[in-house]
């Protein structure tokens, strides 16, 4: 077994990153698939939501970075999840990486206990996000049908077809997207988002990324089974947003090679 490392990353905020790292977690394990989350944003939203009952904030990613711990000793584990908390503090953060590749190097020493590592990343392009993307084997990036997030697609994208890039990172294999907190009801509205779409549609074919079919609904259910410190799965079984998600994990496991080298 050796983990294949996801990075949830879009460089916009509340396109649903956490949300997904989340719910994604859930449905992978849901097929027997081991997972380790490692929250990398200072909001720490991942850790709080699926470790209330922990509030124990050290070690966190910053010890790791800092080689005050190993990875290991980092690592929590709830009864569902095994997770790795964020510092509260960006600059601290940082400054603790003194090597670009060292999150890269760290993931090595427990790529043979997990499947797959998946990254939640804050929507700045900072130097831990760039850590986090160096140390990634694919990125799924959630998007609104908006302009803002196809401009933070091209901008990702830019990124990894770098030769800067690809000579930190030669084992990067993708950037995969799907459309969240998706809503086509108005008929206006529709029209607009139609032509977005197809930009997108376009653009995956230019900049090579992979536009997934499925989206995830504007649904409530999210943000309440969030605020319950639930996964959509414990929160509704039945709702749309869970059937979306399960949906959602049959493409990716069709696009990431897991346990692959
Ligand atoms: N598909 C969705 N439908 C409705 N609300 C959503 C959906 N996805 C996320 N949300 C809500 O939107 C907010 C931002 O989502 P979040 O996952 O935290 O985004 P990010 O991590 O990209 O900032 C949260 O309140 C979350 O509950
Ligand atoms: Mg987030």
């Amino acid at each position: 077994m050796s983990a294949t490392t996801i990075s949830f990353f879009t460089g916009k905020g509340g396109t649903g990153k956490t949300s997904s790292a989340i719910n994604i977690n859930v449905s992978f394990r849901n097929r027997g698939i081991k997972i380790l989350n490692i929250d990398t944003d200072t909001q720490r939203n991942c850790y709080n939501i699926i470790a209330p009952d922990f509030v124990n904030y050290e070690p966190n990613l910053c010890n790791v970075m800092n080689r005050e711990v190993s990875i290991r000793q980092a690592i929590q584990k709830t009864s569902d999840y095994h997770i790795i908390p964020s510092s509260d503090d960006q600059n601290r953060l940082n400054d603790s990486i003194t090597d670009i590749k060292i999150l890269q190097e760290s993931l090595g020493e427990i790529k043979n206990d997990y499947d797959a590592i998946f990254i939640d990343n804050s929507p700045a392009f900072t130097k831990l996000t760039y850590c986090s993307i160096f140390a990634s084997d694919y990125v799924l990036s959630p998007c609104q049908v908006s302009n803002e997030c196809l401009d933070a697609v091209s901008d990702l994208m830019a990124l990894v077809n770098s030769t800067e890039f690809k000579n930190l990172n030669p084992n990067f294999k993708g950037v995969g997207v799907f459309f969240s907190q998706y809503n086509l009801r108005s008929k206006r509205q529709n029209i607009l988002n139609r032509h977005i779409v197809d930009d997108f549609k376009r653009l995956s074919k230019i900049l090579g990324f992979k536009l997934f079919s499925t989206s995830i609904p504007k649904n409530s259910d999210i943000t309440h089974a969030s605020a319950n410190h639930q996964n959509i799965f414990q929160y509704k079984i039945k709702s749309p947003a869970t059937e979306a998600y399960n949906q959602l994990t049959e493409e990716i496991l069709d696009f990431i090679n897991l346990g692959g080298e």
